[in-house]
């Protein structure tokens, strides 16, 4: 069996073990920092796997050394964000768990593959990708699959149409200014435009732009961790099983849409060799306006990290 060690065992930590365990994808190891939390979600989890048949180990646990030869790591460690809270906000406590969370894992599983999701999410993913010295293939962000799954979810609210049918795409940065492309987004193949009237679209796409502080505003002690958790279960399932999937993530560009030394949302294809291509897709003027604006804000996130931190 394959072998996923998640840093963080808090909401979206144990929910990523828990779809990764349901998929029997891999053995998993949950650490964090509490005594005993890890260690109890582990056991709870291993406990039902009898009932489901599915023969994946979870081990909980505050050492480091139980996370040796890891296939994949995932670093969700760190703190939610709370009401009131931007994304931004969290950039001082997180790049310290992170930092510490890339090395430490690094040591005993120099072969892994890096999938981070602590928030600000693409300042993160540059933070490791930098601490670990990591080539850009194996340190990868997630954010475009959950962003685009929320605006699927909003897309089949309003139409009613299966969500199996409805195709968005959603780049950029993880925050305010991320980039619903409606015009590449499509039900069964029909452009969105066509098939949704504008106003509708216009309030779907705000919806999804704001997708992650509806949920911190209603749960008030924390941040989604369904979604976010079954994202990272999807890419690690891409990698594991060399699946070429192209799915929106945060990867680190050289080049790519004009961007250069930080990490953004762009559809890459997931397979063996971890992050393996990021595709270009064409943009139009309003796109690229709309892809400027939200590297911007991203680049401005990275310019933060490197007052704090030395790189
Ligand atoms: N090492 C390991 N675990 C740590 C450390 C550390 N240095 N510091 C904190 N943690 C643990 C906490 O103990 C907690 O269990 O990280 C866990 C975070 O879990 P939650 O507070 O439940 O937060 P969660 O909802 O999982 O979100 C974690 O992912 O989606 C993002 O914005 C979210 O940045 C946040 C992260």
């Amino acid at each position: 069996m394959k072998k996923i060690s998640i840093i963080g065992a808090g909401m979206t930590g144990s929910t990523a073990a828990h779809w990764l365990a349901e998929r029997e994808l891999a053995d998993v190891v949950l650490v964090d920092v509490v005594e005993g939390m890890p260690q109890g979600k582990g056991l709870d989890l291993l406990e039902a796997m009898p009932i489901i048949g599915k023969d994946s180990s979870i081990l909980g646990t505050n050492d480091y050394a139980d996370t040796q030869d890891s296939d994949i790591v995932i670093i969700t460690a760190g703190v939610a964000r709370k009401p009131g809270m931007s994304r931004d906000d969290l950039l001082t406590t997180n790049a310290a768990i992170v930092g510490t969370a890339a090395t430490e894992t690094l040591k005993y599983s120099p072969n892994a593959f890096f999938i981070v999701l602590t928030n600000p999410l693409d300042t993160m993913a540059y933070l490791t990708l930098k601490k670990t010295g990591l080539p850009r293939n194996r340190v990868i962000g997630q954010a475009g699959i959950l962003d685009s799954a929320r605006m699927r979810a909003f897309v089949a609210l309003e139409t009613g149409v299966s969500v199996e049918n409805i195709q968005c795409y959603v780049l950029g940065g993880h925050g305010d200014e991320m980039v619903p492309l409606t015009r590449h987004s499509n039900i069964a193949g029909i452009p969105l435009r066509e098939y949704i009237p504008a106003d509708k679209l216009e309030a779907i796409v705000n919806r999804t732009r704001k997708g992650g502080g509806e949920i911190v505003n209603l749960l008030k002690t924390g941040s989604a961790y369904y979604a976010p958790s079954v994202a990272v279960a999807q890419m690690a399932e891409a990698i594991l099983k060399d699946k070429k999937l192209i799915v929106p993530c945060a990867a680190y560009m050289q080049g790519e849409y004009g961007l250069n030394d930080m990490f953004f949302g762009v559809p890459v294809m997931l397979g063996a060799g971890g992050m393996e291509k990021i595709i270009e897709y064409k943009l139009d003027a309003d796109e690229k306006a709309a892809f400027e604006k939200s590297a911007a804000s991203v680049k401005e996130t990275h310019a933060a990290l490197k007052k704090l931190v030395q790189l």
